[in-house]
């Protein structure tokens, strides 16, 4: 940090810029606490494409990784969309590069292709819809079951989906480098410490953890599970960003983050913790950096978008 930054009340020259720019703050559950708080809107990726739709600010600040602000630019297009930081990537995004998964499609002229919102525009514009987490389950019971679904880039989601549609998927072979990293034995050891807790998870994790889970979902659909469950404790197998707006709707509830490989206590996106309040209160300052897309690359990826905003 700077000499001036230390300097600063960073939280009130925030609210100050939001206000003077007509900016809107739109945070992911994988945020720090300190950026949620500061946030006009915190979501999963589904409700932040939808929030970033329909928002009529100026800018939107996007705090969360550089593939959900790239989509705010996909269905708002007029406006500015700033981010804390460009090397906030997606391990998912990152590993399905778009001349690789046009190889791949061509291979499979019929087939229709769904990607996980965890991708870059050049493969949505590729993709003939996309889904979330929350969504996909939905979005591919959408396409008629005569035809041959390829599911791109997480492997993990792809499988979970193909076992609750009874589809045969073909995957990419991506993976989630958070969410690969759960470990099986310190979980069994965590369900052993606690046998009343309801092992919940997030469907990026990988099969045999998943298999164990009382409880699959999205981010949002993991806060509306230990909100409303008559359960007191809960193993959570996802990014550990999400105990702090858990803890907030379940106070007197026990959270107990899923255990990695490895000895750590719990899991963080490393380019989700990119983002800082000095770089969300710089990104305000200056306007940069904001997402550019190429204008034809830009509709093209629309219309895939659009296919699942229509699905609700
Ligand atoms: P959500 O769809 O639950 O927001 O998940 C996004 C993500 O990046 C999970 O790792
Ligand atoms: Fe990507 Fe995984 Fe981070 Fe989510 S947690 S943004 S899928 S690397």
């Amino acid at each position: 940090m700077t000499a001036d930054l230390a300097t600063l009340d960073l939280d009130a020259e925030i609210l100050r810029l939001k206000q003077e720019r007509n900016a809107v703050l739109l945070a992911h559950y994988y945020q720090d606490g300190e950026l949620q708080d500061l946030a006009d809107f915190v979501g999963d990726s589904l409700q932040l494409a939808q929030a970033a739709k329909r928002t009529e600010a100026e800018v939107i600040l996007f705090a969360g990784v550089y593939f959900m602000a790239e989509t705010a630019k996909i269905v708002n297009p007029d406006r500015v969309v700033v981010v804390p930081d460009l090397d906030a990537g997606c391990s998912l995004a990152d590993g399905c590069p778009a001349d690789r998964f046009r190889t791949w499609r061509a291979r499979h002229p019929d087939a229709v292709a769904v990607s996980y919102i965890n991708c870059s525009a050049a493969v949505k514009a590729e993709s003939d819809i996309i889904c979330t987490s929350s969504n996909a389950v939905r979005v591919v019971e959408s396409i008629p079951r005569d035809r041959q679904v390829l599911f791109a880039p997480d492997r993990n989601l792809g499988r979970y989906v193909a076992q609750r549609t009874r589809r045969d998927l073909l995957l990419w072979p991506g993976s989630c480098v958070v969410h690969e990293r759960f470990s099986l034995q310190r979980l069994t050891a965590l369900e052993h410490q606690h046998p009343k807790a309801k092992v919940i998870a997030h469907p990026e994790c990988e099969a045999p953890i998943l298999e164990r889970a009382d409880f699959i979902g999205s981010t949002a659909a993991l806060l509306d599970y230990v909100a409303s469950s008559s359960a007191e404790a809960f193993v959570v197998l996802t990014e550990s960003g999400i105990l702090h707006e858990m803890r907030k709707r379940a106070p007197a509830k026990t959270l107990i983050p899923g255990p990695p490989n490895g000895h750590c206590a719990c899991s963080e996106c490393e380019y989700m913790r990119l983002n800082t309040p000095e770089k969300v209160y710089l990104a305000l300052r200056d306007l940069a950096p904001t997402v550019e897309l190429d204008q034809v690359l830009q509709e093209r990826a629309r219309v895939p978008m659009e296919r699942m905003l229509a699905l609700g």
